[in-house]
């Protein structure tokens, strides 16, 4: 049976893109699983004057698109809990309208004056509408006040803490939600599960028998139409920063004291402390970069919608992070990520050592060395683990071969899955901060990055250097030949 909440939601950017594609359809289908009923109403809010018939018209279209099978029945009727305001976020006195309608809303649906306010528009407004929020008086006295942010949070160290100055002026961190959405995928909430549920896994999950962790975020599209915000961004700050550096926090923390937000917190910041920061030099032999050239299908970044054609933005970054602490010294966490790669994945891939002597290497095998075993956790498009051990091969003779045991989820569990964007919402109405960044995993993942961008900003790089369908820049490879290891998902060359 699923629990009810009552709140109200106020989407700063309600006709934006984000609001229509993810937004509105998440909370349809948590209006269908039960999580809303009849206490909950929603305000979207932007600068043009659209009715609130216009509205619903939207907000049913988009869930249209995103779910074709929807009761649109049950649709038309969780749509008349949207009402539209037209503001604009700079301006002030707009706010005292807005909390007109608020409260007439809280009162209309006995909300107890729980609000969520989202804001998903362009960064710069961030701290500007929370400080509005707070000096105008739309913050309940009564019940409960979260912000929810969107990415990006700030674009260096500084810019983020200021940011985070402006949102604590209004907002406390325990009220505060930095949407990441890698943090709503199963598969990255079940490294957890995986590693603090197994005795199997967690004995071994340290420097002693892992040899090193791969983490792959493979993009197939390039920059679409967002040339605006990702080339001032770039791989670097667009997915490692923050999506990366989350799940690293994860694979390399300890046990937490309980499965609580605040308790996997300490452990994650505990794990961002220990990681070893660079120096300009160490970041230039530990990262490299890349900007996709064309193919026979497809652009150069520099020939994309938008871009200069003297472009110095990275879209593609592989690179190798040290911990220095008991658990992960001399074990190195690869990451790599980039657009317009050969497909569209995201996998974690931990490498075992190998056994310290292979018995098994007699002369006549000596093509045939054990594998190491490696625990690959599927995040994307598959959601899985996959093992891999090495046995012997069948029939006369004594020669050793990988096998793989393999867990998929099957068709029913993917169902149930909720997406992303639903889960985030379901836990902000839950008060539930496990799966959003705190304050200091954002400015520890900034002070990591700074250093490498700094660096690449200094130097001109020569772009384009790997092929749009490849896997990365030869430098991607290099990094891991240098170490003698060598990335487990490659494509054959
Ligand atoms: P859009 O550009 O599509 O939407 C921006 C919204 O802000 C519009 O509703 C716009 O309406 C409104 N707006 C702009 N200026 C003002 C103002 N002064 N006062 C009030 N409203 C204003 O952006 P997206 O939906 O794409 O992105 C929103 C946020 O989500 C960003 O932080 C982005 O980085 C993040 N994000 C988006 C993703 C996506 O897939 N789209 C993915 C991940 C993150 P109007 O101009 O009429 O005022
Ligand atoms: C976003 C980035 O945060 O994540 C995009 O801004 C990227 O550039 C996207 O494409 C990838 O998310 P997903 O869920 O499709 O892997």
């Amino acid at each position: 049976m699923a629990t009810e909440y009552s709140s109200l939601f106020t989407f700063f950017g309600g006709t934006g893109d984000l609001a229509k594609r993810k937004l509105y359809p998440s909370l349809f289908k948590l209006y269908v699983r039960g999580n809303l009923g009849e206490h909950f109403a929603v305000i979207g809010t932007a600068r043009d004057s659209w009715s609130d018939d216009q509205f619903r018209e939207v907000v049913t279209q988009s869930i249209r698109e995103d779910q074709p099978d929807a009761d649109m029945h049950a649709a038309s009727v969780f749509v008349t809990h949207f009402y539209y305001l037209a503001h604009d976020v700079t301006d002030k006195a707009h706010y005292a309208v807005m909390k007109d309608l608020v409260e007439k809303l809280d009162e209309q649906y006995s909300l107890k004056g729980n609000r969520i306010f989202y804001l998903s528009m362009a960064p710069r407004f961030f701290g500007e509408v929370a400080l509005n929020l707070k000096s105008e008086g739309l913050l309940s006295e009564d019940g409960s006040n979260r912000l929810v942010i969107e990415k990006p949070f700030g674009t260096d160290f500084t810019t983020a803490e200021t940011l985070n100055e402006q949102l604590s002026g209004a907002f406390e961190e325990k009220q505060i939600y930095r949407i990441d959405h890698y943090l709503g995928k199963e598969m990255v909430q079940n490294i957890q599960a995986l590693r603090f549920g197994n005795t199997l896994v967690e004995s071994l999950w340290n420097n002693r028998y892992i040899d090193n962790v791969q983490v792959t975020l493979s993009e197939k599209l390039g920059v679409e139409d967002r040339a605006g915000y990702y080339d001032t961004a770039g791989a670097l700050r667009d997915m490692v920063q923050n999506h990366i550096m989350q799940i690293v926090s994860q694979l390399a923390m300890e046990q937490p004291v309980s499965f609580t937000d605040s308790d996997v917190r300490v452990e994650k910041i505990k794990a961002l402390r220990s990681l070893r920061v660079y120096s300009p030099a160490e970041a230039a032999k530990n990262f490299i970069r890349g900007q996709y050239g064309a193919n026979d299908t497809e652009p150069a970044y520099r020939d994309e919608p938008n871009v200069p054609k003297d472009s110095a933005n990275d879209t593609f970054v592989a690179g190798k992070l040290l911990f220095d602490n008991y658990r992960w010294s001399g074990v190195p966490f690869y990451v790599r990520t980039g657009k317009r790669l050969a497909d569209k994945f995201t996998r974690i891939d931990v490498v075992f050592k190998k056994p310290l002597i292979d018995i098994f290497a007699f002369p006549q095998n000596r093509d045939n060395s054990l594998a190491p075993n490696v625990l690959t956790i599927y995040v994307e498009p598959n959601s899985g683990f996959s093992l891999q051990l090495n046995a012997k091969t069948a029939g006369q003779g004594f020669e050793t071969e990988p096998i793989h045991l393999d867990f998929q989820q099957d068709v029913a569990q993917k169902e149930e899955t909720p997406e992303p964007y639903e889960r985030l919402l379901h836990d902000t109405l839950k008060g539930d901060q496990t799966n959003f960044a705190s304050w200091d995993e954002v400015s520890y993942a900034w002070k990591f990055v700074d250093v490498i961008q700094k660096l690449w900003d200094s130097e001109t790089p020569d772009f384009p250097n790997y092929v749009s369908g490849s896997m990365g820049p030869a430098a991607s490879d290099e990094l891991l030949q240098r170490d003698h290891r060598s990335w487990i998902y490659r494509l054959n060359r």
